[in-house]
């Protein structure tokens, strides 16, 4: 009796199976109420009762053995039924890199906040502008030296065509189809023909506002900026106003905000100074605001620009402006927990 459960044994290690029907078939030679394995429990009423135990065990054992095999089998065969090609499907995927965004586009999105929260919309422009745009309606006496070819971009074939030196071009077209109020920031791309180096690129982004109403004075401007400074740089920000000169702008100034960095206290940043220069700004000159004909003795108005490379770069300690403009993912995504 013993032998024979072995050589089953041995039957059942060497089967194999290439279909779903040899499956079946092994099923029915071995475990089936017909099949080998059972007939031995019917043999086994013939067992003599001391070898009872030993046979029964074996008889057990066989029929587990068989079951678990003929199982493995059977299930080897349904996977492949379901078109599987071997991939676990319920495995998490590969995680996607997300991009992270620009630290231009992280600022710029910051100071849009801060004059959205103060009623200032968002305004956009052309990058190729013609000569009135840029300079013209905007008071530039024809000799000003950044009509000169050395500032400006021009093309070559018709010189009324130029790349936008500032954003203040947007400000002219806003005026000319819009009557006050008008309370409007400009961010853009603008091109000068300046050397590259760490402190200025021929290619750089500016932010400039524009707010014109009935009796909008200097206090005005001057409480908007400390409003905007201190959002951007923290509540105990200060800010200073130097007289400055802009052709669009009279009186005109230079604003300095104190040092974020040492606190006002001096440092390589703010050269010991305690400042940072980061906006030019005056009242609209009543010549511009005549070029876009609105009625310059009823409004006034107030504007600012300031270049968001340099906000940046005083934001984060970025000390050399070509960073930007390098698309270096060892330096773009430093600024991923910014988002
Ligand atoms: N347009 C000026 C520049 O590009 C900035 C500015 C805007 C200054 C508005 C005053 C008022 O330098």
């Amino acid at each position: 009796m013993l032998e024979k459960i072995k050589a089953l044994q041995e039957e059942v290690e060497k089967a194999v199976a290439s279909t779903k029907e040899e499956v079946e078939e092994l099923r029915l030679k071995f475990i089936s109420k017909k099949g080998s394995i059972s007939q031995l429990f019917d043999d086994f009423k013939n067992v003599s009762p001391e070898q009872k135990k030993e046979v029964g065990q074996a008889i057990n054992t066989l029929k587990n053995f068989a079951l678990e095999k003929i199982n493995s089998l059977k299930e080897a065969f349904e996977n492949a039924d379901s078109n599987n090609t071997g991939t676990d499907l319920s495995m998490p995927g590969e995680p996607l890199k997300l991009g992270t965004r620009h630290p231009l586009s992280l600022v710029k999105n910051e100071i849009i906040g801060i004059f959205g929260r103060l009623g200032f919309t968002v305004a956009e422009g052309p990058e190729i502008e013609d000569d009135w745009h840029v300079f013209s309606a905007l008071n530039f006496p024809p000799e000003h030296p950044a009509r000169d070819m050395q500032d400006t971009f021009f093309i070559e074939k018709n010189p009324d065509v130029l790349l936008r030196t500032h954003t203040s071009s947007v400000q002219i077209r806003v005026m000319e189809r819009t009557q006050p109020p008008i309370r409007m920031i400009f961010p853009g791309r603008v091109f000068r023909n300046e050397a590259i180096s760490a402190r200025s690129h021929c290619i750089f982004h500016q932010i400039e506002g524009l707010y014109v109403d009935e009796n909008v004075s200097f206090a005005d401007l001057k409480q908007t900026l400390l409003q905007f400074a201190k959002e951007l740089f923290g509540e105990g920000t200060q800010i200073r106003l130097r007289p400055s000169y802009f052709p669009f702008t009279e009186p005109s100034a230079e604003m300095d905000v104190s040092c974020s960095i040492c606190g006002g206290k001096g440092c390589n940043v703010c050269k010991y100074s305690g400042w940072l220069e980061i906006l030019g700004c005056g009242m609209v000159d009543p010549n511009v605001l005549e070029a876009c004909n609105i009625d310059s003795k009823k409004y006034t108005g107030f504007a600012f620009g300031m270049g968001i490379e340099r906000i940046t770069m005083l934001r984060y300690g970025i000390k050399d402006i070509r960073h930007f403009f390098e698309n270096d993912v060892r330096f773009l995504k430093q600024f991923e927990s910014a988002m």
